[in-house]
């Protein structure tokens, strides 16, 4: 790599930087790689190491011929991160802080989480063999933390939400010399998540999206997909980009606000440009954040590309989970449906074509939350075991 540039103000740090955040504003920082670097990754698979015994990315992108027409959308696809090894799209960013905590010799990583970057992380250094310290606000839901139990990390569960997991571990990691994977804060987590736009990529057979919708909390995710069409244009690979859509909450808005605001002013100095915080309450745990931890580098990621910021709220992303498992084969938790129900919404509001190529993030399975499914799919039907009943039953339907 050539070094890191500041989300913020621009400024570069040499490679051999040794810090997490830009020196001289505190703002976040992306790792400058360079072409042939690039090149070179897009044609390997950058996670497919013996050190990480795992097959982490390299997930399924499958039309969803059924889902779009059912409001009439003609060229819809879902990239099927759900299959990843702790069932979200977290792995790809452990994977890549726990490669470069390897690289350094550090034996313990931690990382501030809303759920699935804790089960990722400790499932990521489970496989690696290092040790994993995983703060989640206690409301985490509980498959969440019963993965990141089993595999063998030690859970801080926080009395307090989101927010003040990640400031704890920040501290902690100060005080006890951890290797910090919190999303925003690292900037190898973007270069993990980034791959999934290069894989997006090659299963389209190199065709380029008009939209990819990211569901969207800290930003991170969202981000590291608009840095992975920007550098497969750098190297020569595509000659245009998609535009990045946000889905967030009504109930867990700040980049949505932010990038309305900007969205409707003059040209930007980013460096002026502050993320004002919300009071963060939303049935989507994994989306539920006051202050976004990488908010500046995903508002510029969606005004740059020409993305819209949609937030739905939580009883249109319930309703949107059935739907997609249902229409599908795909299961997806809370947040991974808001990219389905951001979709229905843009498509309603006209600012969606039917024939545009989109492609949605499942970036979590259902089974992570289960109260949440069910409170949208409800419950079976109970009934005797004879024929007599299975058809009063249907009779019913
Ligand atoms: C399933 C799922 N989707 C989306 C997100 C949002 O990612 P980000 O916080 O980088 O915006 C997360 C983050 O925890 C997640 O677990
Ligand atoms: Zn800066």
């Amino acid at each position: 790599m050539n070094g890191y540039r500041c989300f913020a103000c621009d400024e570069t740090q040499a490679p051999d930087f040794s810090g997490w955040v830009c020196p001289t504003c505190g703002g976040n920082l992306d790792v400058v790689n360079d072409n042939d670097t690039i090149l070179e990754q897009i044609g390997q698979s950058p996670f497919d190491t013996p050190r990480l015994p795992l097959r982490i990315g390299r997930t399924p992108l499958y039309a969803a011929e059924r889902l779009g027409q059912s409001i009439g959308l003609r060229n819809l696809f879902l990239k099927d991160d759900t299959v990843n090894p702790s069932a979200s799209s977290k792995d790809r960013a452990s994977a890549a802080a726990v490669l470069r905590a390897l690289d350094m010799g550090v034996d313990t990583v931690a990382v501030a989480s809303t759920g699935n970057a804790g089960s990722s992380l400790a499932c990521v250094a489970a496989a690696a063999g290092i040790n994993a310290v995983v703060f989640v606000p206690e409301s985490a839901p509980v498959a969440k933390l019963t993965q990141a139990l089993s595999f063998g990390a030690t859970v801080l569960a926080v009395r307090g939400n989101y927010d003040d997991a990640f400031d704890l571990c920040l501290a902690a990691s100060d005080e006890f010399g951890w290797f910090n994977r919190s999303t925003g804060f690292n900037p190898f987590t973007r270069e993990g998540k980034k791959i999934c736009a290069w894989e997006i990529w090659a299963s389209l057979d190199g065709r380029v999206p008009d939209r990819v919708v990211v569901p969207t909390g800290d930003g991170n995710i969202l981000s590291a997909m608009w840095k992975g069409w920007c550098e497969l244009q750098a190297v020569g690979l595509i000659d245009r980009l998609p535009k990045i859509d946000c889905a967030q909450s009504s109930g867990s808005d700040a980049i949505t606000r932010t990038v309305q605001k900007v969205q409707s002013g003059a040209p930007v100095d980013w460096s002026t440009v502050r993320l004002e915080a919300v009071d963060a309450n939303t049935i989507a745990d994994s989306i539920a954040v006051d202050l976004p931890r990488d908010g500046l580098a995903a508002v510029r990621a969606i005004v740059e590309s020409g993305g819209c910021a949609v937030a739905v709220p939580d009883n249109e992303i319930l309703g949107a989970i059935p739907e997609m498992a249902s229409l599908s084969g795909i299961f997806p938790e809370p947040a991974a449906a808001s990219p389905w129900a951001t979709v229905k919404r843009m498509v309603k509001e006209r600012k969606l074509a039917n024939d545009e190529l989109v492609v949605c993030l499942v970036s979590g399975n259902g089974l992570k939350d289960i109260a949440s499914a069910q409170s949208a799919a409800g419950q079976p039907r109970f009934i005797n075991p004879s024929l007599d009943a299975v058809r009063s039953a249907l009779s019913k339907d």
